[in-house]
């Protein structure tokens, strides 16, 4: 392996997938204590195991790797991408096509690094103003470049958690300006090179013709903005994936009611503006939390979404809430992440839930709409 060269390479499709816990394997180059290493990050159903090896030993792991277990890799170096093909016979092919990746300078390894990498134009960030042309990051956008590669960390964690071998159909309700629905494509259909279908819906015409304009521009010719209402929308039997950031109020649950219906493999949710259970909750025992305006608005917020993930947790998902960076709203804010898969025992879950709900006598949409999916009182 020539380590000057390798910016990244990536071992995917599984051979037999008995018996192997991971779905991908990504390598790159690290320099630690001034000596180069090869990181090695194993992708399970919704975490990533790092290991860092020698020059040497890296060889041998992936040569195994290419040997038992992946039928595919991806290698990036600054002059070309090459992919190998490995046939059921073990017959390689090599295709070689352009370089997505510039040349990584290992002495940076010790800054963050991330998904979005800064020294080389992205079209789509020179669209929005965030990158100049050459690829330098603007000074007063970087929080927003930061927004974005944190939202694509935590899409890198599910992405073994989305099916293989077909196109993804991602829908992103209450795309708005659609930054990140923008970021989530270039990652998954040129990065990661994976087959593509995605939509944004909004109810804003004039918003919705400019990031058709914009996705024109960019040719990203599998993703789609088209007008409309969350809750009436039904012109797809199945979606793999659904993102829906910053939605107001209900309209978040509306979302996650589509996601559920349609067996989504993961759902990328932000609340916003969660006004609805603030007119429900009561119990005197919160009174010195609830008669103040402010800390009721505040907990009425936290107690959404706990049960969004609780009722999400009964419908068949593994559900977890995790800080993401908003610069536009809130300074911070929380994502509700939530994986296809079971959760636990559904009779504790029920108890849980329906006693959280009954101590505040609250009536939240998202289990009415969802009646039929959960089980009853
Ligand atoms: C605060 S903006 C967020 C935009 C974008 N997702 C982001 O994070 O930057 C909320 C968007 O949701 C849209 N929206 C709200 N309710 C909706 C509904 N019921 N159906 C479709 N879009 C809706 C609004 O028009 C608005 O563009």
């Amino acid at each position: 392996m020539n380590s000057s060269t390798m910016i990244m390479a990536t071992l995917s499709q599984l051979r037999k997938k008995e018996g192997i816990p991971y779905t991908k394997v990504q390598i790159k180059p690290v320099e630690l204590k001034n000596e180069l290493y090869y990181q090695f990050s194993y992708f399970e159903s919704n975490k990533v195991a790092h290991k860092n090896v020698t020059t040497i030993e890296a060889t041998r792991v992936i040569k195994e790797l290419f040997e038992q277990t992946f039928r595919q890799g991806m290698i990036c170096t600054p002059e070309a991408d090459y992919q190998i093909l490995i046939s059921k016979k073990f017959k390689v092919s090599i295709l070689t096509k352009s370089p997505t990746k510039s040349e990584i300078d290992l002495s940076h390894n010790r800054k963050k690094q991330y998904v979005l990498e800064e020294g080389q134009p992205i079209p789509f960030l020179v669209e929005l103003g965030i990158m100049n042309e050459q690829g330098k990051v603007l000074a007063r956008k970087y929080d927003k470049f930061k927004q974005i590669n944190r939202f694509l960390e935590m899409v890198e964690d599910v992405l073994p958690s989305l099916p293989e071998g077909r196109t993804i159909t991602i829908l992103d309700f209450g795309c708005g300006k659609s930054y990140l629905t923008f970021a989530l494509y270039h990652y998954l259909a040129i990065q990661e090179n994976r087959s593509l279908n995605v939509i944004g819906l909004d109810l804003k015409t004039d918003v919705i013709e400019h990031c058709n304009r914009l996705a024109d521009k960019l040719e990203y010719t599998q993703l789609k903005f088209l007008v409309g209402d969350i809750a009436e929308y039904d012109e797809l039997d199945k979606v793999d994936m659904v993102v829906t950031l910053h939605a107001c109020d209900t309209a978040t649950d509306a979302a996650l009611e589509k996601a559920v219906r349609w067996n989504a493999s993961v759902i990328l949710s932000v609340p916003c503006c969660q006004h609805e259970l603030f007119t429900q909750v009561k119990n005197p025992i919160l009174d010195p939390l609830l008669s103040h305006g402010i800390l009721k608005e505040r907990f009425s917020a936290l107690a959404t979404d706990g049960v969004r993930a609780k009722l999400l947790d009964l419908m068949g998902y593994r559900t977890q809430l995790l800080e993401f960076i908003d610069m536009e709203h809130t300074p911070k804010n929380i994502l509700i992440r939530a994986v296809k898969g079971e959760s636990g025992d559904q009779a504790q879950l029920w108890k849980e839930y329906t006693e959280f709900r009954d101590f505040l006598q609250i009536s939240p949409y998202l289990e009415k709409v969802c009646k039929d999916l959960l089980p009853s009182n």
